[in-house]
């Protein structure tokens, strides 16, 4: 068991890595304190600039991604066997994705104060879900370039990625999809919730725009 858990807390302490408030406080910047108060790429973007917005991104990503990646090899590398203790390979991807995600919204490191999850879900849903993803970031962009709304972007995005996978999965609450399913539902509603400021100010008109800094609302 200890094999087959030793990838899931990886993926939690990888996806709690603040890279956002690292490069933040690299640049001389508390990002809790600027802009939104966000430690995200686009707040990164937008108080340090979009070099910096694009490195935190990626690096977000990647820390989404990687742990999903390597989690099955990672567990049989310490027990062979050790997938099926906790209910298989996909299990432990979809277990990899959902600690990385949710160390990225509660990192250990500040508090358990983190980000919005965009980034960090993507690059899990990347691995996890390609199609989908491809789908759903491919709207993202198109949302974004129309509205200019980051935030309107990330939460069409979590909705297209949801019903993708719903369309395109024969059985999605069958096994063995029915986790990545659950994961997939319960990532976008919790990335709505840690929106429902943005949303808030969406619906009045008064959300920021990319590139509108100082901001119009913080
Ligand atoms: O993923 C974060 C983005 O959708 C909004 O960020 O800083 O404008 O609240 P921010």
């Amino acid at each position: 068991l200890a094999a087959a858990l030793a990838p899931l807390t990886v993926a939690y302490l990888v996806g709690a890595l603040p890279f956002g408030y690292l490069v933040g406080r690299f640049r001389g910047v508390n990002l809790f304190q600027a802009g939104s108060g966000n430690i995200g790429a686009t707040n990164a973007g937008r108080v340090l600039g979009r070099k910096y917005g694009a490195i935190v991104f990626v690096l977000d990503l990647l820390k989404g991604a990687a742990p999903v990646a390597v989690a099955v090899r990672l567990a049989e590398a310490l027990a062979p066997g050790a997938s099926d203790a906790i209910g298989g390979p996909d299990v432990v991807r979809v277990g990899a994705a959902a600690l990385a995600f949710l160390g990225h919204l509660f990192p250990v490191y500040l508090g358990f104060r983190g980000g919005k999850g965009v980034a960090t879900g993507a690059g899990t849903v990347f691995v996890l879900v390609p199609l989908a993803a491809t789908l759903a970031i491919t709207t993202w962009v198109v949302v974004l370039f129309a509205s200019r709304f980051v935030s309107l972007a990330s939460l069409t995005a979590g909705t297209v990625l949801v019903l993708a996978h719903l369309v395109a999965s024969r059985a999605p609450f069958a096994e063995p999809v029915l986790p990545v399913t659950l994961y997939l539902i319960a990532g976008t509603a919790m990335v709505f919730v840690k929106h429902r400021a943005n949303a808030k100010r969406l619906l009045a008109g008064s959300e920021n725009a990319i590139g509108d800094f100082p901001m119009r609302q913080p």
